[in-house]
């Protein structure tokens, strides 16, 4: 840890990379942006190219920094930071805690169809490298862990974006390391708009509210505390405060009017049962892909890691000076209950924690509604699946302190045989948990449908159940101890390595991650 005495200082961050930068060749790079075109910061696996013309140029750099997340001393965090090189400068903002807390969460935004180029500088004291979660993106774009790269050191990412409008989000992908780097602070929205969405005039602008959940165990001097005991590395770890947008007590002051709340559980390992203290249901207009066909109405909201759900919120009804309050039952992945004999799927804090409060203003109310129909999904048919009648098993299972997927764990370029899939092909894919934990399970460089769920789970995790938004594109699957969802996905466009985790960040630095290899007809 290169903890400096001045870290507190606002500039301190800056002149701290700039002293790293300079011992390497892109010092240019963060002057600038001018010496980018020089060939000087030609120092990456991955260079610029020049007849690429990005419509939106990026630099994002991962550092170390000192922030005041709570009251008292500043928490040592681990962050993106950045500026917007070329095009409008809302393609990459930082999301405010709170009226007086810092400006800690990135939010990217970009348009489908829109050319990026994103400058990634690891000024972190260890190997890094950003995945870019949800985005249907080539191989060497996608964040592997085989990419990573060491301290002072850039990646340069080119990509038209391919993806329907929707909360995606990024973090970095180094293998066993994730969980800490993500832990510490680095996480942050991609928000993709295009012109289907636009044409439906969502609330937008201050009433197109991104919110991260996350929890986090402080330690008596505001640090974090991560993994203590072996154990936590098993059950995945759960903090003891939940911060939404790095705020420990998020408030916020809202209008009589509609928002769209982009719900997204950054979390390292825990699931929440969300509801809203009012009564009310949730109205779920997108999930993980983008938005739904139409709206959905749930009373609870399952959220597994790396879940979204796009809901629209109306407080036209409330009263001016209501507090409605989102709350939230949070689900250890496995509670270990007494003798040693696991629970399965036992709900780590029982009772509801409050996670966000929204204070209703005075102003007049506007009445609005959700349109009726969203949007339309891209085809795709379980007649079309190539495997139709024999889904390709995921078995997840977990023993002596290891996590497998299939028996196997992680191995940087292994694919197995039946890890192969056609380029052009759809398929159907079975996570079957043979584990007492549920699993958030991701397939990375695609979005799929859920097409069947057994109710086998059990234990408190059952009640989730109530909570899932099976109806729309997702890239990852809450899978409950016992049961077996079936999935349908088409391998399109790319052929290359993916991979495909628990997105519990633990179990996917133990290795329960494989890739997966889409090879091209020959
Ligand atoms: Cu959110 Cu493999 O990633
Ligand atoms: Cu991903
Ligand atoms: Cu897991």
């Amino acid at each position: 840890m290169n903890d400096n005495s001045d870290a507190g200082r606002p500039d301190a961050g800056r002149r701290r990379f700039l002293k790293q930068a300079g011992t390497v060749a892109f010092g240019g790079l963060l002057l600038g942006g001018k010496a980018l075109a020089s060939a000087e910061h030609a120092i990456s696996p991955a260079e610029a190219t020049p007849d690429f013309n990005p419509d939106v140029e990026i630099e994002l750099a991962a550092v170390v920094d000192e922030v005041g997340l709570l009251p008292g001393a500043p928490t040592t965090v681990w962050r993106f930071t950045g500026r917007v090189l070329r095009g409008s400068t809302d393609a990459l903002t930082f999301l405010k805690s709170s009226d007086h807390g810092p400006s800690f969460v990135p939010v990217l935004r970009m348009r489908r169809g829109q050319k990026v180029r994103i400058f990634f500088a690891n000024r972190l004291p260890e190997k890094s490298i950003v995945h870019w979660h949800g985005l249907h993106i080539v191989q060497r774009m996608d964040g592997h862990p085989m990419y990573a790269i060491g301290t002072g050191k850039l990646y340069v990412y080119e990509f038209v974006v391919d993806n329907r409008a929707g909360t995606y989000w990024f973090h970095p992908h180094p293998h066993e390391r994730t969980g800490f780097q993500v832990y510490r602070g680095l996480a942050g929205f991609l928000l993709v708009s295009d012109d289907e969405e636009d044409a439906l005039k969502l609330p937008r602008g201050t009433f197109d509210l991104p919110l991260v959940i996350q929890d986090r165990t402080f330690d008596s001097r505001n640090q974090f505390v991560y993994l203590q005991f072996m154990m936590e590395r098993m059950m995945g770890f759960m903090g003891e405060r939940v911060l939404v947008n790095a705020a420990p007590d998020y408030t916020r002051a809202v209008e009589r009017t509609a928002y769209r709340m982009r719900l997204f559980n950054g979390s390292n390992a825990t699931a929440y049962r969300l509801s809203l203290t009012d009564g009310r249901p949730f109205l779920v207009i997108g999930t993980d892909g983008g938005l739904l066909e139409q709206p959905v109405t749930r009373r609870t909201l399952a959220l597994g890691v790396g879940e979204r759900a796009d809901v629209w919120m109306d407080f036209a009804a409330a009263q001016s000076g209501d507090e409605i309050a989102l709350i939230a039952q949070s689900f250890a992945p496995m509670m270990s209950g007494g003798g040693g004999m696991p629970m399965m799927g036992r709900a780590a804090n029982p009772a509801p924690r409050v996670i966000a409060r929204f204070r209703v203003g005075s102003g007049a109310a506007a009445k609005s509604s959700p349109p009726a129909r969203l949007s339309k999904f891209p085809a795709l048919h379980l007649r079309d699946a190539v495997n139709r009648g024999r889904p390709r098993r995921i078995h997840m299972s977990m023993m002596r302190g290891q996590a497998f997927l299939n028996g196997r764990i992680f191995d940087t370029e292994a694919v197995a045989d039946d890890e192969r899939v056609r380029l052009g092909t759809t398929e159907v894919w079975e996570f079957v948990n043979d584990s007492p934990m549920a699993h958030p399970m991701h397939v990375h460089n695609l979005q799929f449908r859920v097409i069947e769920r057994s109710d086998a789970a059990v234990g408190d995790a059952a009640s989730l159940s109530a909570g899932f938004t099976d109806e729309g594109l997702k890239d990852v699957v809450l899978v409950l101890p016992g049961q077996r969802v079936k999935v349908l996905m088409k391998f399109e466009d790319h052929a290359g390595l993916y991979l495909y985790h628990c997105h519990i960040l633990e179990h996917e630095d133990l290795g329960m991650m494989r890739n997966y290899r889409v090879e091209a007809k020959d």
